[in-house]
């Protein structure tokens, strides 16, 4: 899209009149929202859009407001202009409901407002059912999405805020690339039940439209149990019937350690994160040689890093190697494959003593946690981290806490306020109402920092 920004004095001239003052311009009106643009900071508008109205482009038009992209202190900005006509008197009220939502995470982030002006951030992307009809939307995008877009409004509802006008679904969201974006706080309310994951999932699955779109790219359940999963969740919207729309639809796989997440996501540090991110779809890792290999990659490293030497190492053998392969392949190999000297010395000496039997992992797979700790850090190049990691993702048990971990260190210190990253013991104390399921607390506080490489 080629933008070309003019001052807002271009607002003056005909037909781009029209737009600051929709349907019908006075001179003393133009002036003075001239002014009121000045004062919020706006120096610059741009007409391109997917929309004509009266010879200009423009971002968007609703019942209340012209949207037209524009510039704030040098960055773009998306501005709603209060239309004449429009049977709302100011722009504070919407203003005040895109701030509640915002605080969930959800909607274009808010600039500023003033009368007749809201100031926000231009979401540049295309709508929904633009983007449904597209033949390279395939099924699995679409599923990922659309279980986005009901998550948001499983936000909206345990916030209390209502949107409104969910039930046309294909005018409020807007798709980019890695995010979806529900716009118009218009209609919101926080005095009304909130009826955003029923609307929005009538209006995506079981209504005509977009719904259509939907039904031919991904294979959705009978009508009758779409309805029934929403009526059940609209009786006791709970995480846990939400989550019962989004797996009874195929939009993401069930989750793990069911119990455990649901008596995290009513801890007060977690609730909002576990609800953010649903369930735990915690990789396991089956193969107990390849966790330990790929944790001894991953140590000091960025998740960048780490997963780039990752690839190169898997591509010498084809699939993950046996500690035979990895015991006769020359260190120049695995030296080319970017891993330091010293990494080299320890999977080598690992693999050649699983080779020897020296390690056998069934047996530790039989120790208490502390006793394959203990184990487990007896082989060179594996200090207590590692050993961690081995425990919750290869072992699966519910409750370690691996207290040196940089993640989890950031996350306890955003999580609980505190002034510097915490030392391990401080980690200890925070963590302790998470017991007896640390590891899935230690999962989400990763996933919300988008540290995927882990599992
Ligand atoms: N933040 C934004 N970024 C980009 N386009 C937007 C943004 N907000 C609104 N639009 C566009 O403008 C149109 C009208 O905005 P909307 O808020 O729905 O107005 P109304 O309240 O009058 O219905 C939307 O459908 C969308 O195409
Ligand atoms: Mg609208």
């Amino acid at each position: 899209m080629i933008q070309r920004f003019q001052s807002i004095s271009v607002f003056t001239k005909e037909p781009y009149k029209k737009i600051l003052a929709f349907p019908k311009p006075k001179d003393s009106e133009i002036k003075k929202r001239i002014m009121e643009l000045e004062k919020l900071g706006v120096s610059h508008v741009s007409f391109t859009g997917p929309l004509q109205i009266e010879r200009c482009q423009i971002l968007g038009k609703g019942y209340v407001g012209m949207v037209v992209l524009a510039k704030k202190d040098g960055g773009l900005v998306a501005l709603k202009i209060r239309r004449i006509d429009s049977p709302r008197k100011n722009m504070s009220n919407e203003a005040k409901l895109l701030k509640i939502a915002n605080k969930s995470g959800i909607g274009p982030r808010f600039i500023k407002n003033s009368k007749n002006f809201l100031v926000m951030e231009y979401v540049d992307g295309e709508k929904i059912i633009d983007w449904a009809k597209k033949s390279e939307t395939k099924s699995e995008e679409m599923r990922s999405v659309l279980n986005n877009i009901l998550r948001e409004c499983y936000l909206l509802d345990d916030a209390g805020l209502d949107h409104g006008e969910l039930s046309t679904i294909d005018k409020h969201v807007i798709i980019q690339k890695n995010r979806n974006t529900i716009i118009d706080f218009e209609s919101s309310s926080i005095d009304r039940k909130t009826s955003n994951v029923s609307g929005a999932a009538q209006a995506i699955f079981i209504g005509t439209g977009l719904a259509k779109i939907v039904q031919k790219k991904i294979k959705l359940p009978s009508k009758t149990k779409i309805i029934n999963l929403i009526r059940q969740y609209k009786k006791n919207p709970t995480l846990e019937n939400f989550e019962k729309i989004t797996v009874g639809l195929k939009l993401q796989k069930p989750g793990k350690f069911l119990k455990a997440v649901s008596a995290l996501s009513k801890d007060k540090k977690l609730e909002s994160i576990v609800k953010k991110i649903g369930p735990c779809t915690m990789r396991i890792t089956k193969n107990p040689y390849q966790t330990l290999v790929e944790a001894i990659i991953y140590q000091q490293l960025s998740e960048a890093s780490a997963t780039a030497i990752t690839k190169r190492f898997l591509k010498i053998y084809g699939k993950f190697p046996t500690a035979k392969q990895v015991a006769v392949t020359s260190n120049k190999k695995l030296k080319y494959a970017g891993l330091s000297g010293t990494k080299i010395n320890y999977i080598k000496g690992l693999s050649k003593q699983v080779l020897k039997k020296e390690i056998m992992f069934a047996n530790i797979a039989k120790l208490d946690d502390e006793q394959v700790t203990e184990e487990l850090t007896k082989i060179k190049g594996i200090g207590n981290w590692t050993a961690q990691i081995y425990l919750m993702f290869c072992l699966q048990r519910k409750d370690i806490l691996p207290v040196d971990d940089l993640g989890i260190k950031k996350g306890i210190m955003e999580l609980f306020s505190l002034k510097k990253l915490p030392d391990p013991k401080t980690v200890e104390k925070f963590a302790a109402r998470w017991k007896p399921n640390r590891s899935i607390a230690c999962w989400y506080i990763w996933k919300n920092q988008r540290i995927n490489a882990i599992g």
